[in-house]
């Protein structure tokens, strides 16, 4: 388990696959939004997206709980996992009743924590669309910076919207946003 202040990001288990694929995968706007793929109706079972899967060199799955309570909080995953030039990206999703309280915030943090310190990963970097305001605070707040601007790259909804690459290397990190953390 990697702890932050209020939340931790533990391993995914069977039984969080029906919330988070009815939350995540099921509601199509999002899906559009951060999938990079057209929505496609799927059932749960036996094999969604939020299946847990063993451990990989190349992707970390995760579910995001709230410490004290360990309700569900969403779905968080590091992927493009590269050996050779130490990067990683980090793709984050909470459940809606879930957002804008500063836990996406926290789960990048400790993300950077696991990426820096456990996997001895250089780089961190995170992709979304020019509009996620949210997802692109909760990263500049770790510290990411704004690298690039790829105009019109992603198909949304019946449209091309820019996408924002945002990125950190470990010595521009700093842990401070995890000060506290258990
Ligand atoms: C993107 C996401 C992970 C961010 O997590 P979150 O917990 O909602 O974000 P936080 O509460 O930590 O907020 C981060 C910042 O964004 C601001 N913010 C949050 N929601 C916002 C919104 N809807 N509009 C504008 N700003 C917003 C917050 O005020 C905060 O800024 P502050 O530090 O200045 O107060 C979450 O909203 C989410 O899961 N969204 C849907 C899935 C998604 O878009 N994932 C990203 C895929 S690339």
């Amino acid at each position: 388990v990697l702890a932050g202040p209020r939340i931790a990001l533990r391993a995914r288990q069977p039984q969080d696959v029906e919330v988070l694929h009815a939350e995540l995968y099921d509601d199509v706007e999002l899906f559009a939004r951060t999938m990079q793929s057209a929505w496609r109706p799927h059932p749960p079972i036996p094999d969604s997206p939020f299946t847990p899967a063993a451990p990989s060199e190349h992707e970390a799955k995760f579910t995001v709980v709230h410490r004290e309570s360990g309700d569900v909080l969403g779905s968080a995953l590091l992927f493009s996992i590269d050996t050779h030039n130490r990067s990683a990206q980090i793709g984050l999703w909470l459940r809606p009743a879930c957002r804008g309280r500063g836990y996406g915030t926290e789960a990048v943090g400790v993300f950077c924590r696991y990426g820096f310190r456990i996997l001895g990963l250089h780089r961190l970097q995170m992709d979304t669309l020019a509009d996620n305001v949210a997802m692109v605070t909760a990263a500049e707040r770790n510290g990411f910076q704004l690298e690039g601007r790829l105009r019109e790259a992603v198909w949304v909804d019946g449209r091309f919207v820019d996408s924002l690459v945002l990125g950190l290397a470990v010595d521009h990190w700093s842990p401070d946003a995890l000060r506290g953390a258990g």
